[in-house]
C-alpha cells in the first residue's frame, strides 16, 4: 500500500532501500546528503511541488523499488501531455530574499582567489579575511539570516524537520566563521582555507534549497493578507538598519572583484 510508505521517515526508508535515494536524487530531490532525514516521505516529496504525473511516477517507483514483488499497477502518463516546467514566482518579499542570496554568492564566488592569495603571501593578510567575515555576519547572517529566522520561518511549522535544518545550517555557518577568525588571529592558514571552503559549500547547498525549495514551499501557504504582512514586516526591518548597510557591502563586494577576479583573469 502506497500510505504505508508515504508515512515513514525518510532516512529510515533509504537505509532499508538505497535504491529510494537514487530515484529521489534523479528528481532532484536530494534526501541522501540530509543530515536529519527524520521528515515523512509523504512530506518530501510534497514539498517539491512535482506536476501530478511526475509525482505519481516517482511513487510509483519508489514502491516498486521497495516492493519489487507488490503487483502496483503502472501510473497512467499521457505521453502526448508535455509539462511545462514549473516557474517560480515568489511574492516580493521572498524575492527579495532570493535577490540578497546572488550578493552572497558573489561572496562565496570569491573564496577560492581569496583563500589562494592567502597561501601565496608571506603572512596573513587579516583586514582581508575580517572585511569577508564582517560582510558574512553583517550582511548574509544579520541582514539576511535575522530576516528568515525572524521573520519568513514564523509563517510555518518552526519546529518541522525542514525549518530545523535550516537553523542548522545558519548555525554551522557561524561555526566556519568562528574557525576563519581564529584561523586569521593566530596565522592558520590551513584552518583559514578549511572554514572558508566549509562556509562556501554549506551556504551554496543552503541557498539552492531555499531558492528552489524552501521559499515555493512557504510562498503556496501564504494567504493574500500574510504577502502583504510579510512584505511590511521585512520592509520595517530593512529600513530598521538603513538603506547605506546593504549598499555599503555590495561596494565591499565590487572592490574584490576587482581586486581578486581581475587578478585571475590576467
Ligand atoms: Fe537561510
Ligand atoms: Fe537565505
Amino acid at each position: 500500500m502506497l500510505s504505508d510508505i508515504q508515512s515513514r521517515e525518510i532516512k529510515e526508508v533509504i537505509e532499508t532501500c538505497p535504491e529510494v535515494g537514487n530515484i529521489l536524487e534523479e528528481y532532484g530531490i536530494g534526501c541522501v546528503p540530509c543530515s536529519v532525514g527524520s521528515c515523512y516521505l509523504s512530506d518530501v516529496v510534497g514539498i517539491h511541488n512535482l506536476d501530478p504525473q511526475t509525482e505519481a511516477t516517482l511513487m510509483y517507483r519508489i514502491e516498486k523499488a521497495m516492493y519489487p514483488d507488490r503487483d502496483i499497477p503502472e501510473p497512467k502518463v499521457d505521453l502526448t501531455k508535455k509539462v511545462a516546467p514549473k516557474e517560480i514566482n515568489y511574492s516580493p518579499a521572498v524575492r527579495n530574499l532570493v535577490e540578497e542570496h546572488v550578493l552572497i554568492k558573489r561572496m562565496l564566488a570569491l573564496i577560492p582567489a581569496i583563500t589562494d592569495y592567502v597561501d601565496s603571501s608571506d603572512g596573513v593578510d587579516k583586514e582581508l579575511i575580517m572585511g569577508c567575515v564582517d560582510f558574512i555576519r553583517g550582511y548574509a547572517d544579520k541582514f539576511h539570516h535575522m530576516k528568515e529566522e525572524d521573520i519568513l520561518f514564523k509563517y510555518v511549522d518552526e519546529l518541522g524537520e525542514i525549518i530545523q535544518v535550516m537553523y542548522k545550517d545558519h548555525d554551522t555557518g557561524r561555526n566556519h566563521v568562528r574557525q576563519a577568525v581564529e584561523g586569521a588571529e593566530s596565522g592558520n592558514k590551513a584552518q583559514i582555507r578549511e572554514h572558508l571552503f566549509g562556509y562556501k559549500e554549506l551556504l551554496t547547498q543552503h541557498i539552492k534549497k531555499e531558492d528552489e525549495i524552501l521559499y515555493p514551499w512557504i510562498d503556496r501557504q501564504l494567504t493574500d493578507k500574510q504577502v502583504g504582512e510579510l512584505f511590511q514586516k521585512c520592509s520595517a526591518a530593512d529600513a530598521s538598519v538603513g538603506e547605506e548597510l546593504p549598499r555599503r557591502y555590495e561596494k565591499f563586494i565590487i572592490d574584490l572583484e576587482e581586486k581578486f577576479l581581475k587578478e585571475v583573469s590576467k
